[in-house]
């Protein structure tokens, strides 16, 4: 399958699942645990989040944030954001990741779950779109899957780009980019971009903080 194809097929999902997409944070004890770290994390002044999703994170990075702009690509997330996030203080903007750029530079680039979904070969290119999207100063913090979370999901045996498979209620099938990042070559990959990177891990999950180095 053509990468392109891959990633219609991935926002296709997420389009069509968007009423479902909440039920994991309501069900698993993890999820309901890991937004509490927003807490503990560098989060100031303009913030823009990528792949806002239903905006599980928006409202707490509004809470943070002087300003937030929130990108995602399907209106049917973004509708459920809207509806969870009435803040003056929140844009939402939707738009295609892997065409859009930053018209404007923010003090914090936020994404959560979104790292995983970005296949291996465009990571440079995601990365470069994050540093022209930061202010001097400014960080990036991102949250996703490690390693651990392959075993909850039905991964592709040997695919041109590592995906899964995705499942919805109607029994639709969907399939998805899914890269599981491990915290040690994530720090390494980062570095060699230019990038001066810390990662931790919690409960099978990552949480890095990066800014351009130099
Ligand atoms: C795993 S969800 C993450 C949502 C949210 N950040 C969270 O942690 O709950 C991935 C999100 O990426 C969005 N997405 C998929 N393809 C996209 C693309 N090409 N450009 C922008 N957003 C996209 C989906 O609509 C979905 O909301």
């Amino acid at each position: 399958m053509d990468e392109n194809a891959l990633l219609a097929e991935q926002l296709a999902y997420y389009r069509a699942g968007a009423a479902e997409y909440d039920r994991p944070y309501a069900e698993h004890a993890d999820l309901q645990e890991l937004p509490r770290c927003v807490d503990g994390l560098p989060i100031a002044g303009d913030v823009l989040e990528l792949a806002c999703g239903t905006g599980q994170w928006t409202r707490l990075l509004a809470a943070r944030a002087r300003a937030v702009t929130a990108v995602d690509a399907a209106p049917e997330m973004l509708a459920l954001a809207r509806a969870r996030t009435a803040s003056p203080t929140v844009e939402f903007v939707e738009a295609d990741l892997f065409a859009w750029r930053p018209p404007r530079r923010y003090d914090t680039v936020f994404f959560a779950f979104w790292l995983s979904h970005v296949p291996p070969a465009r990571l440079p290119g995601f990365w470069d779109t994050v540093a022209d999207a930061l202010a001097p100063g400014g960080k990036a913090i991102f949250i996703d899957d490690g390693p651990a979370g392959a075993g909850a999901e039905d991964v592709l045996a040997d695919p041109a780009v590592p995906a899964a498979v995705r499942r919805l209620d109607d029994g639709s099938k969907y399939r998805i980019v899914k890269v599981f990042h491990e915290a040690r070559a994530l720090t390494s990959d980062l570095t060699a971009l230019g990038w001066s990177v810390r990662i931790r891990t919690v409960a099978g999950q990552f949480i890095g903080i990066a800014e351009p180095a130099g």
